[in-house]
């Protein structure tokens, strides 16, 4: 099997949490033979050889970060250039993001298999997973304790040419985190995360409080 695979983030493939993710599904995928060619959506010089690339497979994965809840707006803007292909072409989709529970990634799921719809492929699944927030800001085993877990769905992905699988299914985790832990979460986020994303806003130049609200 040979497959397309298109970054649809509009993140530069270096800074990218979905291209780190593909690093390690793409080494479960090819395992056992299976070819790849992959592009990505934020360059858009690769755009009219991904448009060729999308006419001429049959088995495409595109893999995106939910942002504002759903597609990115530069990939909607490339989707939009390509006509439905209607000849058998399967298509499929890893669907990642920041915030943990996997309930906030169903909206974008569904409209993603709406998508399969439009382009006149068949629809082979969506992998969704949340919790991948850190990934550019850590390196090896850090990283690979966040990306590794991919490996495996690559190899199911190549096994069953899609993710209509028990396994893939069950990779989300938990679609809403239990209330301890929410509590939790809420405690970290206005002590300890307000006092590292004050320190970040301070590194990128912002004089204001995070919660400044002039318009207000
Ligand atoms: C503009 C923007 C909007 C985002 N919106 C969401 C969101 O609605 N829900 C979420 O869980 N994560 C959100 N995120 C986090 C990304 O989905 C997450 O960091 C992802 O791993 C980024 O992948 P990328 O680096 O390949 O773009 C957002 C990030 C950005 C930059």
């Amino acid at each position: 099997m040979h497959v397309l695979i298109i970054n649809g983030s509009p993140r530069v493939k270096q800074y990218s949490n979905t291209d780190k993710i593909l690093e390690k599904f793409t080494m479960g995928l090819c395992e056992n033979g299976t070819t790849l060619e992959q592009y990505e959506i934020s360059d858009k010089k690769q755009w009219e050889d991904i448009r060729g690339a999308y006419y001429k497979n049959s088995n495409i994965l595109i893999a995106l970060p939910l942002y504002v809840e759903c597609i990115p707006g530069l990939l909607m803007e490339f989707l939009e250039t390509l006509q439905p292909k209607n000849d058998g072409t399967r298509i499929a989709f890893i669907l990642q993001s920041g915030f943990a529970e996997g309930v906030q990634l169903r909206c974008g799921e569904a409209y993603l298999e709406k998508l399969a719809g439009y382009l006149g492929c068949e629809y082979a699944g969506t992998l969704v997973k949340g919790d991948n927030f850190s990934i550019r800001f850590f390196e090896g085993d850090m990283r690979d304790r966040v990306t590794g877990p991919y490996l495996e769905m690559g190899r199911e992905y190549a096994a069953n040419a899609g993710f209509d699988t028990e396994k893939c299914k069950a990779f989300t985790g938990a679609e809403i985190l239990p209330a301890p832990v929410r509590l939790l979460l809420r405690v970290v986020f206005r002590t300890i995360g307000r006092t590292m994303f004050t320190r970040i806003a301070r590194g990128w130049g912002c004089t204001k409080p995070l919660d400044y609200r002039p318009y207000q």
